[in-house]
């Protein structure tokens, strides 16, 4: 089957969503007979280019245009259309780079055209022509032949020639805003017969960031895979979206710097198999957009995610990049917000803990805060995390003890890989001691652990 937006390829200048500055302008050079003989049509991707140079391609050629549009009936119109019309020349110049083809056209278009009225000469992505490919083009708009139009399509314009940009009148198309985008949405899905909510076309128009061959390309998507209604709950499913919810808690527990609802925020995505630099990259979009509506609060979220999204590419495990990165962030944060208080330091976290831990005396315990301590300022903030999901961390005979519930061996396995950070981090902080990794089955006492933790970590809500 032909893919929706090929199907839905604007055929007039009527049907061509938004870009009026670009449509008025070229309405009027076709009515006025002022056509000029070379256009650079620049802008981002699936925003109407090429679906605009073949709209004035026809108009030029067509046998019965009103006023300025083509009547679409005609033979030129339906041969364009088809690509079948011997004057409609389309180039891509990603795959035919060089001076071959340029001297091709220069030759073709040395002659008058044959069907019709116009040669017109289609150059995609012209920015990637070499550079004896821009110079024998230039020439040629030097003197251009007369009945011949160039169209020169871009998403580089800066990586176009200067010498040719002076030759030529640029356009400039521009991202279509979102509803522009749900308008034309909705009309395809009409037409196609495809159940749709409101709220997942303007999902689907956010996602698409103002281009519309992604929007109808995601609308597609969407439609296959779900194979039902499309609503927001199927535009998530269907790209593997974490989703409003999920996403809002995420960034609420950093804000509030809660890491246990952090972590289980985390666990949550990363269990139902949806990809951690998704995560980062949906809290950084719903972050910006939360600053847009004057929360400034989560400005420095964002300014952080904006380079975790980065980052996390350069790490294999992305899992416990994220949670370093959150737990690092969140705990950070918490000291910004008013209304949690002071930001708490381990230090300053004597009080209740030691009626906790009994299982702890008191030198030990100063011991492993300095641990933490170090770790989270200084050290590898990946074992920082990892050592603060164990279960149980002990001084023994000698030895630093550290034990994982078999669920969390993946912690573990964080932790003998990087064994040697952590052992130089305890040898700097609490002395010499040799570090010990054990793994036991079912989970002990892990509430009370998760509690002791928590409060080493400064739980601001507990402030
Ligand atoms: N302004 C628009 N109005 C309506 N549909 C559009 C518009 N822009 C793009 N589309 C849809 O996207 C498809 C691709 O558009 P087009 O080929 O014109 O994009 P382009 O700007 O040339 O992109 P590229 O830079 O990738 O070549 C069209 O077939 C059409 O379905
Ligand atoms: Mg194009
Ligand atoms: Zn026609």
């Amino acid at each position: 089957m032909e893919a929706l937006y090929r199907k839905y390829r604007p055929r007039k200048f009527s049907e061509i969503v938004g870009q009026d500055h670009v449509k008025k302008i070229l309405m009027r050079a076709i009515e006025e007979g002022k056509v000029s003989h070379a256009y650079i049509f620049s802008g981002p991707r699936g925003t109407g280019k090429t679906t605009t140079a073949r709209v004035l391609a026809k108009a030029l050629n067509c046998e019965r245009r009103q006023n300025a549009e083509p009547c679409g009936e005609c033979y030129a119109c339906k041969a364009i259309d088809e690509g079948t019309f011997m004057d409609v020349v389309e180039l891509d110049a990603a795959s035919n780079r060089g001076i071959d083809e340029i001297r091709r056209i220069k030759e073709g278009a040395s002659f008058r055209p044959i069907e019709g009225k116009y040669k017109i000469y289609i150059i995609d992505e012209v920015h990637m022509l070499t550079r004896e490919a821009f110079n024998a083009l230039l020439k040629t708009l030097e003197e251009p032949p007369p009945h011949v139009v160039f169209i020169l399509a871009t998403t580089n314009l800066e990586k176009v020639p200067a010498t040719i940009i002076s030759r030529c009148q640029v356009l400039e198309f521009r991202n279509l805003p979102h509803e522009l985008i749900v308008e034309r949405l909705e009309e395809i899905c009409k037409t196609e017969r495809i159940e749709v909510t409101k709220d997942a076309l303007m999902y689907i128009a956010k996602r698409s960031m103002g281009g519309m061959r992604d929007a109808i390309t995601i609308l597609e998507q969407v439609w296959k895979f779900s194979r039902g209604k499309v609503d927001v709950k199927a535009v998530e499913n269907a790209l593997g979206l974490i989703g409003a919810d999920v996403v809002d808690r995420y960034l609420e527990s950093i804000l509030k710097g809660n890491m246990s609802k952090l972590k289980e925020v985390i666990d949550d995505v990363y269990y139902s198999g949806k990809e951690m630099d998704v995560l980062l990259q949906e809290a950084l979009e719903a972050a910006v957009e939360k600053v847009e509506k004057g929360k400034i609060e989560y400005l420095q979220i964002s300014k952080a995610l904006l380079g975790a999204v980065k980052e996390i590419k350069f790490f294999d495990n992305k899992k416990i990049y994220t949670m370093a990165f959150s737990f690092d962030l969140a705990q950070k944060l918490a000291g910004f917000i008013p209304e949690q208080g002071e930001p708490q330091s381990v230090k300053t976290e004597e009080k209740d803990v030691s009626k906790d831990e009994t299982a702890l005396k008191s030198k030990e315990k100063e011991d492993l805060e300095r641990l933490m301590e170090y770790l989270r300022n200084e050290g590898d903030l990946a074992v920082f995390v990892a050592l603060s999901l164990a279960d149980e961390i002990k001084v023994d005979t000698g030895k630093l003890k550290i034990v994982f519930p078999k669920e969390k061996e993946f912690s573990y396995i964080i932790l003998k890989e990087k064994i040697l950070e952590l052992e130089d981090a305890v040898r700097k902080s609490m002395g010499n001691l040799d570090v010990e990794l054990s793994i036991t089955d079912g989970s002990k006492r892990a509430e009370e652990v998760k509690n002791r933790i928590l409060s080493l970590f400064g739980n601001a809500e507990e402030g």
